[in-house]
């Protein structure tokens, strides 16, 4: 569903993504970890065009990302990401944060769009928030109408990064929880986290990234339980001690 092969970047003089492959068939979820600066988030965002690469390929379901313009968008729609910052529409109710994509970008009829957005808020579990606006939502509820508006487009593949590291302890598992069902459902997901339980739970695969390149790569039951290079170990000592 998703392949990057050789795929290189630099910021400057940084090699922020170095010779990166990585295959992520349909229906996968890759859970994506590493210490902080090590080329998560621009992975995250060359998948989605958002940041250019400079060498290698990234296709998405067969095809090759195109540099802009409209097949560019159309690709983009099929990618959904969930990032740290829930990035709603603050002027928007909450049922027109997620309706408002398909009207848009995919043509829905508005009674269509609005019967669908309230279908994905009740999967959410916010349909009981669909008239206010996100700032009187906590946290918690705004990161799963933001997953609500992604999967409104209709995805092949969502993309989250970090999407719990904003939030408040307690909040955390519901959106978690939400993930969780989604990778159950059969969602390609490529995620971001340093939530070591979801990674067990519902990662089929967990890819450790480590100054701009791929170290490791193994099921989550191999790599917790038997790391192979020494910066792995040193990662997880470090996030498994607290
Ligand atoms: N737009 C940018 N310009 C210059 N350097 C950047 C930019 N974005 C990220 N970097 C640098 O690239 C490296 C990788 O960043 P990032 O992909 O955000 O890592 P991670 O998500 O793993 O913490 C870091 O050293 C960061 O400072
Ligand atoms: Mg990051």
């Amino acid at each position: 569903m998703v392949v990057l092969q050789d795929v290189n970047k630099h910021f400057g003089d940084l090699h922020v993504l170095k010779d990166i492959n990585l295959t992520v068939h349909e229906g996968e979820v890759v859970v994506v970890i590493g210490p902080s600066g090590s080329g998560k988030s621009t992975l995250c965002r060359a998948i989605n065009r958002l940041e250019p690469i400079e060498s290698g390929t990234i296709t998405i379901a067969g095809e090759q990302l195109p540099e802009e313009g409209k097949a560019l968008a159309a690709l983009r729609a099929d990618v959904g990401m969930v990032f740290q910052s829930f990035n709603l529409f603050s002027h928007k109710t909450i049922l027109e944060n997620v309706s408002l994509g398909p009207t848009k970008v995919r043509k829905a009829k508005p009674a269509a769009a609005k019967a669908r957005a309230m279908e994905l808020l009740e999967r959410v579990g916010v349909e009981h928030q669909a008239e206010k606006y996100p700032a009187q939502l906590s946290g918690g509820q705004q990161q799963r109408v933001a997953i609500a508006r992604s999967l409104a487009m209709e995805p092949q593949v969502m993309l989250f990064d970090e999407p719990t590291s904003a939030l408040d302890p307690e909040m955390i598992n519901e959106v978690l929880d939400v993930m969780t069902q989604l990778a159950k459902s059969g969602m390609t997901m490529v995620v971001v986290t340093h939530e070591m339980g979801f990674a067990r739970r519902a990662a089929d695969r967990v890819v450790f990234m480590s100054d701009g390149a791929i170290v490791e790569e193994n099921t989550p039951e191999e790599f917790f339980t038997n790391p192979q290079s020494s910066r792995a170990k040193d990662f997880l000592s470090k996030i498994l001690a607290h």
